[in-house]
């Protein structure tokens, strides 16, 4: 996730773009740049860390013109450095562009213009795409951009301006979110509205696969793909700053809930060969044969991201064999593990920061076993200390209660274990395609669940008073269930507990009273049976029973209270599903006690001290 922002006007761009980047710091902050039309030319200035430096820069020697975009970076293509900082241009400098998004075939688009003699100077996807259009460049910028946007397949969003037409900016919307700005004798690019409120309230979202052209007279909307003209109202934004910052939401975790299918996508899409319908990693470094020689696996992580590790762990021993342990990092890292040169170990972490999970890490290195990393930020001390990583494209997560890392750590896990599962054959082709068929249908399918929250609020509210909860499931389930009960207790404060289902009369069942709300999960059809049979254990002693199940299931009604239902999927797939109505219960909850839900009492997001 990046944050763009584009000006056309009579104003001193630099600042108005500048401003509007400081409003989206938050969708990253690795490195920044900005390049402007002046006198002189095309002119740009680029920084990594934050965009305090490039503001520093700019200071000493400001860009003066009226026509410019810039860019905040979270790293995708190519770690963060001042060379791979946005915008890119062409050798020439008659194009800049700044991306936001991933190009998945800028491999093949590089290769070819690589043979027609260009030279590239980052790592980074996007610089393909300015070549490319100098390459298409016919006269016609409208339409060069519509050709080079046939040419990439992805998820992106883009912010364009050429030195040879310097009375347009472009703007194209594939899937990243991006709008469009209307002022008097000004228009505005921005990747969300708080970059460009101070400047206008009327602005144009963009829908996918649509393009904007902009010039001080106002704005014209195309269908990329056609080249037809589209009429749309201006929205008219009256949210304040604060409102606008969350995208409209009460607080930044209702929103990360809500980016989690653009999440998903992204951690998937560039990892799909649809073609072939198998799993592809480019992004590994040892060989095919050094991965599957690996005979045992240690997951190694703190808080959600371990609960994703045990989704991991099921999902990697069910598809490839092999025996998975997962340990808390601060319990693992004083341990004396036993490592052959077979095994691999596996260190998840949101912000690759966490100090016990780089404990572990470094230990586990010291013994000369390799270490591949699930992490979502480029650059952090867990991406480069790791032998191998693996990046969630999640995009910075800034309320503490982790969300979307959760689940796109969970989606990476899914990559991974059928990438492992294609090179050991134990699983077949057409195996393999089914299930990244569902996976393919995962962020539709969480849309759907979204759409349904209020459901969930209604349930919120009965449950807001009381003191104590319990979660159950089996198997995949109860890693849900793991997950779902931290979520609740981290920000609520309502005391609650996940039990594997079957260990209830061990012991907890004593907890369970008249009214004692118990939330099910039901969606493992080889435990179905043995699920019901311990839901009936509870509400024999009185339990309230909110009950998760697949849609189409109709027997889970008859034994619990209320059910929620998610689209159905493959049993393997439910964790993403499941996980998500329990987050808005987290929220609403807290919500509804009027706690601060993105800021909870005790916690921190980052935690790097032991
Ligand atoms: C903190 C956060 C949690 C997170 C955990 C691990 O406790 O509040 O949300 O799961 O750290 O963080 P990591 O960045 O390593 O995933």
């Amino acid at each position: 996730m990046c944050g763009i922002v584009g000006y056309i006007g009579n104003k001193n761009a630099q600042e108005i773009i500048i401003e509007g980047l400081r409003k989206l710091e938050y969708r990253g902050y690795d490195s920044a740049g900005l390049a402007v039309l002046t006198e002189q030319g095309l002119s740009l200035d680029k920084k990594q860390g934050r965009l305090a430096n490039l503001e520093e820069l700019l200071a000493a020697q400001p860009l003066k013109g009226h026509v410019g975009i810039g860019h905040t970076r979270w790293a995708t293509h190519g770690r963060p450095s001042d060379l791979n900082a946005h915008p890119h241009t062409d050798a020439k400098r008659k194009f800049a562009v700044v991306h936001n998004g991933i190009i998945e075939n800028f491999l093949s688009i590089k290769e070819e213009l690589v043979q027609k003699g260009y030279t590239f100077v980052s790592e980074t996807d996007t610089e393909v795409i300015a070549h490319l259009l100098d390459d298409l460049y016919d006269g016609d910028l409208v339409a060069t951009v519509q050709k080079a946007v046939k040419r990439m397949r992805g998820a992106y969003a883009l912010g364009i301006m050429s030195e040879h037409e310097p009375d347009k900016l472009i703007a194209v919307r594939l899937a990243s979110p991006l709008i469009v700005g209307v002022g008097e004798g000004e228009s505005f690019i921005g990747s969300d509205i708080p970059a460009l409120l101070e400047h206008t309230r009327d602005v144009y979202i963009l829908n996918e696969g649509e393009m904007a052209v902009l010039t001080r007279d106002g704005v014209e909307l195309f269908d990329t793909e056609t080249g037809q003209k589209l009429e749309r109202d201006i929205f008219h934004v009256d949210w304040d700053l604060v409102q606008a910052e969350k995208g409209g939401f009460d607080s930044f975790m209702l929103k990360e809930i809500f980016e989690q299918p653009q999440a998903i996508r992204d951690t998937i899409g560039s990892r799909i060969d649809l073609d072939e319908k198998k799993v592809v990693l480019p992004e590994l470094k040892m060989s095919d044969a050094q991965l599957a020689s690996y005979d045992r696996i240690y997951i190694i992580a703190c808080g959600t991201s371990m609960h994703a590790g045990l989704v991991g762990k099921d999902v990697i021993e069910k598809l490839t064999r092999i025996p998975v342990e997962v340990a808390v990092a601060s319990e693992f890292r004083y341990r004396d593990p036993i490592y052959t040169d077979k095994t691999l170990m596996i260190v998840i972490s949101q912000s690759g920061e966490t100090a016990d999970t780089l404990a572990a890490l470094r230990e586990a290195k010291k013994s000369g076993v390799t270490v591949m990393a699930i992490t979502n930020v480029v650059g952090s001390s867990v991406a480069r200390e790791a032998d191998e990583v693996l990046f969630t494209w999640a995009g910075p997560e800034v309320a503490v209660a982790s969300t979307k890392a959760y689940t796109s750590q969970v989606a990476a896990l899914y990559m991974f274990a059928l990438y492992l599962s294609q090179i050991k054959g134990t699983q077949s082709a057409e195996q393999i395609a089914e299930i990244v068929d569902h996976l393919l249908e995962l962020p539709g399918q969480i849309s759907q669940i979204l759409a349904d929250a209020d459901h969930v609020r209604q349930y919120a509210e009965r449950i807001k008073d009381v003191t104590s909860l319990f979660f159950i499931g089996r198997s995949l389930d109860y890693a849900v269930s793991l997950e779902g009960s931290l979520k609740l207790k981290e920000i609520s404060y309502i005391h609650s507990e996940a039990y594997a289902a079957g260990e209830l009369k061990h012991g907890t069942l004593a907890l369970i009273e008249e009214d004692v709300p118990v939330i099910a999960l039901a969606t493992q059809p080889d435990i179905y049976e043995k699920m019901v049979s311990n839901i009936v254990e509870v509400k024999a002693r009185g339990a309230h029973v909110l009950g998760f199940a697949f849609a189409g299931d109709n027997d889970l009604i008859k034994t619990v209270d209320q059910v929620v239902y998610v689209p159905k999927t493959l049993p393997l797939l439910a964790p993403i599903l499941t996980v998500i109505p329990l987050q808005l219960l987290a929220y609403y909850t807290s919500a509804a006690r009027g706690l601060d839900v993105d800021k909870p009492r005790n916690l921190a997001k980052s935690v790097t001290v032991e």
